[in-house]
């Protein structure tokens, strides 16, 4: 049963939070479709509250997930929480300012063998600094970054909150190539 008075936190949150930019609906079909998502039979949304479109178009693919969310019901914070069992993707677009965090726990996760491939929603800056350089460096063979042609109009901003952004894929069989400009 869903948790009002949790449901009104987020609610609060989501009007002063600027962590929270909600990713558009062609965003997310875009990837699924790119990625080919319902190859995958885990996956894991760890950012994503009841009215996200990672989770809104998953039920409508009928696609096997587990979507949490630091307001969710349980409080599920990404850095304490675990990945579904035999989980073979995360798919996410997370909180850009604790990115470097996030990246490093996405490839332990990696390393620990729960998650076997993931798709990160971040800014394009997030291929600059010596500290991510040196994080995607060590997994180059298997990365693929996608870069968006256009900036992205983010739901839930005020004002004009337009952003370049990349794709930070990890071991995704259906991207044959490094690079791509979607
Ligand atoms: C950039 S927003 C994206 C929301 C959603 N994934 C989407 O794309 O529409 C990131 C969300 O992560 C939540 N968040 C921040 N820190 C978190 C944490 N440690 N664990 C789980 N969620 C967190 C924020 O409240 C925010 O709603």
């Amino acid at each position: 049963m869903e948790n009002i008075q949790t449901n009104i936190f987020y609610e609060i949150d989501k009007q002063k939070n600027k962590d929270h930019v909600a990713t558009p609906r062609w965003v997310v079909e875009d990837i699924y479709k790119l990625i080919e998502i319902e190859s995958f039979n885990n996956i894991w949304f760890p950012f994503n509250n009841y009215d996200s479109h990672f989770k809104l178009y998953a039920d409508e693919l009928k696609l096997r997930y587990k979507a949490t969310h630091i307001f969710d019901d349980l409080g599920n914070d990404f850095f304490k929480t675990e990945p579904p069992k035999d989980c073979d993707l995360l798919i996410s677009n997370p909180p850009f300012s604790e990115q470097n965090e996030i990246i490093k726990r996405t490839f332990e996760l990696v390393e620990q063998a729960k998650i076997k491939s993931f798709c990160l929603l971040l800014p394009l800056a997030t291929l600059e600094t010596p500290t991510r350089a040196e994080m995607y460096e060590k997994y180059v063979d298997k990365l693929s970054i996608l870069i968006f042609k256009k900036r992205i109009k983010f739901l839930n901003t005020k004002g004009s909150f337009n952003k370049g952004c990349c794709w930070i894929c990890y071991n995704i069989p259906n991207l044959k190539r490094q690079i791509y400009w979607i």
